[in-house]
């Protein structure tokens, strides 16, 4: 956790212009899909905000984030940009969310659920904190591990470490996490630019039936 903050500290003041092209589709579909399931959306991970312009004005957008130098180029981005639909910007880790139950209609995590030491736990807290048919929706680099593809995720996984990334993260955590728990199905997984490198996936809660 550390290393995770020493290495966005650096990356705060120069984050936005090596990645607001490169990550732009996948927040626009994250966003997207968030407001459709409701108006109360937790972003686990909020980095710079780059996310937030793209959320409908009607939205109540909550970001949390383990870095404050993080949180604090995202503050200056909501006051220049005037994105009012943000009601709060907090220093938090997605270990332990400091939210009441039942709180959102949708919790995002755009790139970061494969950097977080145990990712389980985080997907417990957010499923936590999400209101009955809820939906929680992943953006990362989600490989399935085969072919040459998973053998150079695999071998370059201890680099892109170094720089607050990870390459190995295989999307089957996340559905595995999704059937033990038995009250979330994979609803959809999109791929999105460049060319499907990445994916947005979403797990939608299934209240227990009376
Ligand atoms: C690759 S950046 C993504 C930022 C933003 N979500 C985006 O898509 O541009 C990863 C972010 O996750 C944050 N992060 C890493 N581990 C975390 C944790 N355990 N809890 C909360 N945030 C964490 C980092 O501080 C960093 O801001």
């Amino acid at each position: 956790m550390e290393h995770q903050r020493k290495v966005y500290q650096r990356w705060a003041p120069i984050y936005d212009r090596v990645y607001r092209g490169l990550l732009r589709d996948s927040h626009r579909t994250v966003a997207k899909l968030a407001a459709e399931a409701g108006h109360d959306i937790l972003e686990v991970g909020v980095g710079t905000g780059l996310m937030l312009p793209y959320y409908p004005k009607q939205c109540r957008v909550t970001g949390v984030d383990l870095s404050e130098h993080m949180i604090a180029e995202a503050r200056k981005k909501v006051a220049r940009d005037g994105l009012d639909h943000v009601v709060a910007l907090h220093v938090m880790n997605a270990h332990r969310l400091e939210f009441a139950d039942r709180s959102f209609d949708a919790v995002c995590l755009p790139f970061v659920v494969t950097l977080i030491p145990d990712p389980e736990r985080a997907l417990d807290e957010c499923a936590r904190v999400l209101r009955l048919g809820g939906e929680i929706i992943i953006a990362s680099k989600l490989g399935d591990g085969r072919g040459i593809q998973g053998v150079i995720e695999e071998a370059v996984a201890p680099l892109v470490h170094k720089v607050g990334w990870s390459s190995a993260f295989r999307i089957s955590r996340i559905s595995e996490w999704a059937e033990r728990r038995g009250n979330f199905e994979v609803a959809d997984i999109r791929r999105t630019f460049p060319n499907g490198f990445f994916k947005v996936m979403r797990l939608k809660h299934r209240p227990a039936s009376v």
